[in-house]
């Protein structure tokens, strides 16, 4: 059983960009019916996958669409709350440098974000990404879609483009949201840890490990 992590902070730490009315409704019902949906898929199916990635890669394999869907909107959403954070320093290091190598600077790294998400027709992320040389890119994916091994890529950064991320604070307004967005909020530490592991130094981000009915039962 995959449970709904935690958020690293409270839900208002990321106003006036996102509030704590969308940080709600977002991880409270989204995010948890997305985990819930994928428990129940893989309960109907007998199916006890050591970890949420390979429960993705399995339903990818095998064309199960529900389950792909439902488990890669639970990876998501658990990526994207940890690729925030409230306050972020910039980019400095291996990163600042990846980014001045691949996009000239911060600067032209966020018109590329931003006109990429803008352009993301309907639902979907638009992701910075590296890969094993540590080569950034930036990638959007519709709807449930994710980077995960798609050509060796490693995500370093996800924002969160299906209208239910900023439509209350910023109803149609997509391109201010991903400005403020990117502004404010990328965790540009977390995005170096994620660099550094694409580099094969250290680990990934992965989504909580599952646990058992009896774990679940004596946590409460
Ligand atoms: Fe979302």
């Amino acid at each position: 059983m995959f449970e709904l992590p935690d958020l690293p902070y409270a839900y208002e730490a990321l106003e006036p960009v996102i509030s704590g009315k969308t940080m709600r409704f977002h991880h409270d019902k989204h995010h948890k019916a997305y985990v819930e949906t994928t428990n129940t898929l893989l309960r109907d199916a007998n199916a006890a996958p050591e970890s949420l990635e390979a429960a993705i890669r399995a339903a990818k394999a095998s064309g199960d669409k529900k389950l792909f869907n439902n488990a890669a909107q639970a990876w998501n959403h658990g990526f994207f709350w940890n690729a925030m954070a409230p306050g972020a320093a910039r980019p400095d290091g291996e990163l600042a440098a990846g980014i001045a190598g691949a996009f000239g600077d911060l600067a032209k790294l966020k018109q590329t974000f931003v006109a990429d998400g803008v352009a993301q027709f309907g639902s979907g992320w638009v992701w910075l990404t590296a890969d094993k040389a540590g080569k950034l890119q930036v990638v959007t994916t519709h709807d449930a879609g994710e980077p995960l091994e798609d050509g060796g890529q490693i995500p370093l950064l996800v924002c969160d483009v299906w209208e239910h991320a900023y439509y209350l604070d910023h109803q149609n307004d997509r391109k201010g949201f991903l400005e403020a967005w990117f502004d404010a909020l990328p965790n540009w530490s977390f995005a170096a840890r994620q660099l550094a592991a694409a580099r094969g130094q250290g680990e990934a981000w992965r989504y909580p490990r599952p646990k058992s009915t009896e774990q679940m039962r004596r946590a409460g």
